[in-house]
This record gives C-alpha cells, sequence and structure tokens, in this order.
C-alpha cells in the first residue's frame, strides 16, 4: 500500500512514507551508484557518491539517507552528476593503492566495478597513500589500512550488529582513520573475529587470512597425510559461492574435490557434533546431580565464546567445557584415527573447512 507517489526521473514511483529516495529509485528500475551503503546497515552517508538533484530547489540530496517527502521529484543522472560521482571516485583512489592484481578482492571489489562503470584510467589527483603497516596480528582476519576507503561499514556492522565495539573512527577531518580502538591491533581489541566486518567492506580493506598456500604445500610435501573435515553448513555456502542456487547441496561434489586435491580422507564434522552433544549433556548430568551451576550454557561458535569471555565473564562458569565439535574431530584425528590407520600423527596435516573466520581464531 502506498502513501503517496514521488518522482524519479520523470517516472511516478508509489512510496511509503519512511522509505529512502534510493529504495524508490530501485523500485522505479532505476540504478544509482552507491558505495558506502549496504541493506543491512543504516545509511551512514560518508562517500556522497549516491548524490541526486532535487527538481524545484538547488538542493543535492543523498539518496542513500535522504526520505522520501510527498511532492519530491528528483533526477539522478546527468552529466554534471556523472562528473561529481566521478570526481568523487577519483579522489577516492588518489588514497588507495593500485594493487588490484594482488588483491584478494579483485574481480569482487565494489571500487573496482565503479572505476570501470566510471571509466576512469588516469589519476588528476596528488596520490597520497597511508604508511599504516598491515595488521597481520590475528589469526583470521587481515586489516589493510591503505587499502581502507573510510566508508564506515565495518564499524556500524561491529558496533551496532555485533555490540563488540572493536572498531572506530579515529581523529578528525581529512586525518581520520577506522582502526582497532585506541589504534591497537586487532589481536590485542575486543574482537571477537567474527568476520563480519569482513563481509560488509566494500574493498579489500580487511578480509579472511588465507591458508590456501599452506594447504598446497601440504599436499606436495610426500611426508604429509591430508585429512579434512568439512562442516555441515559448508555444504550449502560452497555451491553458492559457485555460483549455484541458494539451498543447492553438494556434499558428494565436495567429498570428490577434496579427495582429488589429495586427501587421504573426508571426515563430517557433524560427528563431532554428537561428540560434543554427548559430552554436554554428561557435563548437565553431573551438575544436576552434584548440584552445580545452572542453568549450562553451550554453543559451537567461539566468536560467542569470546564474546562471554570478553564481555559477560560474571557468566563463564555457566559455560560448558565441552570441546566444539571442529575441535573434536581434530582431537580424534589426530589420536584414535590415526591410531586405527597407522598413520604417525605428527605427520598428519589436519584440514577443516568451517563457514566463519572465527573458527581460524579456535585453532590457536
Ligand atoms: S580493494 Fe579493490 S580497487 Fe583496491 S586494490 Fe583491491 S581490488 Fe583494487
Ligand atoms: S571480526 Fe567482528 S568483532 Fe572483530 S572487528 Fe570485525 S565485526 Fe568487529
Ligand atoms: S575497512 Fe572496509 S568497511 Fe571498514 S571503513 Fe575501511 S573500507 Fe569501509
Ligand atoms: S552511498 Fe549514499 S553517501 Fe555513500
Amino acid at each position: 500500500m502506498s502513501d503517496f507517489q514521488v518522482k524519479i526521473n520523470g517516472i511516478s514511483v508509489d512510496v511509503t512514507r519512511g522509505m529512502t529516495v534510493l529504495q524508490a529509485a530501485t523500485q522505479a528500475g532505476v540504478k544509482i551508484p552507491t558505495l558506502c551503503y549496504h541493506d543491512d546497515l543504516v545509511p551512514f552517508g560518508s562517500c556522497g557518491l549516491c548524490i541526486v538533484k532535487q527538481e524545484g530547489s538547488a538542493k543535492i540530496i543523498r539518496a542513500c539517507s535522504a526520505p522520501v517527502v510527498e511532492g519530491l521529484s528528483v533526477i539522478t543522472h546527468d552529466t554534471e552528476l556523472f562528473e561529481v560521482r566521478k570526481t568523487i571516485l577519483e579522489l577516492i583512489l588518489s588514497t588507495h593503492p593500485s594493487t588490484c592484481l594482488s588483491c584478494i578482492r579483485n574481480g569482487e571489489c565494489e571500487l573496482q566495478d565503479l572505476a570501470a562503470e566510471f571509466g576512469i584510467r588516469e589519476q588528476p589527483f596528488e596520490v597520497r597513500l597511508s604508511d599504516r603497516p598491515k595488521d597481520t596480528s590475528t589469526a583470521s582476519i587481515v586489516f589493510e589500512p591503505e587499502k581502507c576507503i573510510k566508508c564506515g561499514r565495518c564499524v556500524q556492522v561491529c558496533q551496532d550488529l555485533q555490540g563488540v565495539y572493536a572498531l572506530e573512527f579515529i581523529g578528525r577531518g581529512d586525518m581520520t582513520v577506522m582502526a582497532p580502538a585506541a589504534m591497537m591491533k586487532l589481536e590485542d581489541s575486543p574482537c571477537v573475529r567474527c568476520g563480519q566486518c569482513v563481509v560488509h567492506c566494500p574493498v579489500g580493506a580487511i578480509y579472511e587470512k588465507d591458508q590456501v598456500a599452506d594447504y598446497i604445500k601440504a599436499m606436495n610435501d610426500p611426508e604429509k597425510q591430508i585429512v579434512v573435515q568439512i562442516a555441515p553448513a559448508i555444504r550449502v555456502g560452497l555451491s553458492e559461492s559457485f555460483g549455484l542456487p541458494v539451498g543447492t547441496v553438494t556434499t558428494k561434489k565436495i567429498y570428490a574435490a577434496i579427495r582429488r586435491l589429495g586427501a587421504v580422507a573426508v571426515h563430517d564434522t557433524n560427528f563431532g557434533a554428537d561428540l560434543t552433544i554427548m559430552e554436554e549433556g554428561s557435563e548437565l548430568l553431573g551438575r544436576m546431580s552434584d548440584g552445580g551451576l545452572l542453568p549450562q550454557l553451550t554453543s559451537c561458535c567461539p566468536a560467542w565464546i569470546d564474546y562471554v569471555q570478553k564481555y559477560y565473564p560474571d557468566l563463564l562458569e555457566h559455560v560448558s567445557s565441552a570441546k566444539s565439535p571442529m575441535q573434536m574431530v581434530g582431537a580424534v584425528q589426530k589420536t584414535y584415527w590415526a591410531e586405527k590407520m597407522g598413520i604417525d600423527p605428527a605427520k598428519l596435516f589436519t584440514v577443516a573447512i568451517m563457514p566463519c573466520t572465527a573458527k581460524k581464531h579456535e585453532t590457536i
């Protein structure tokens, strides 16, 4: 049900109160370029790429955050808007390294796509790159400050959605930087390695640590025996990343592919989940019969455990001491399974394919 109509490039669109100009334009089939905006987050309005002209006034408004009002009529595309947006992008690129070929986001980068869309081939502005070093302090997440375009998505997701407050903007004006609180290393910050900043970053500034090279090294080492475990979620998650329809289950293909990649065995983390549940069940019965602390809390998510440790230490005694399913399988692989197979555990290279960055932190 619509409340009123607005005009986008002369096209009348039914809208409801509270919608943004960007949402109205999308409804009209008009694509306005955006960079800092993300559907999951409250519009931050930092990049200015989504500017549109309000007809009948000299006003330029940011479509991602401006609400529709009765009688509104906007122009989203003309030569002047194109040139302003292009200049904004050139300014962003003047503080951004041109290292796409070696960048983890090459081919999947919103800034790269926009630069191509606006035909940016030269840099008219003086290039000023950050000299802040890459932060590789955590086992799962890498932060490259020189690639950060200060869009604010990671800060918002970390603070408003995750409630962690590990990231923030520091400084003022041109000197503002995005960094872990007090400019500390991520490892020393309250970060719980949930990976949501990685998922929301539009560029290659904050990303998952890649261990593929370690796997290839083990694959080519005749002394190593690779054994893999796969989490339940990846049998649909991997399908999605290979472009298959959401929800497609490819368990058998995954098993076959891993065996072709040199693994001597592939184990299902579901088995570890059964072990965890049995351990947790025994612990609960023990707590109930011995007058232990209740309720007993459990989670297989290391980010959740980390969050309790950092933010609710008074609840720690409630958390079950059972290993997570991934740790259960890893322990069984190196002990019971290695013995059954007659493999020296020291020669085992264990790999866990998990759906989340926090699992990498759990391994250390
Ligand atoms: S973040 Fe994007 S634009 Fe920047 S180097 Fe990486 S791929 Fe290129
Ligand atoms: S991984 Fe999670 S907790 Fe850590 S900085 Fe990113 S969003 Fe915040
Ligand atoms: S790290 Fe990424 S998401 Fe965070 S401010 Fe920089 S560019 Fe934006
Ligand atoms: S997308 Fe609207 S200001 Fe960045």
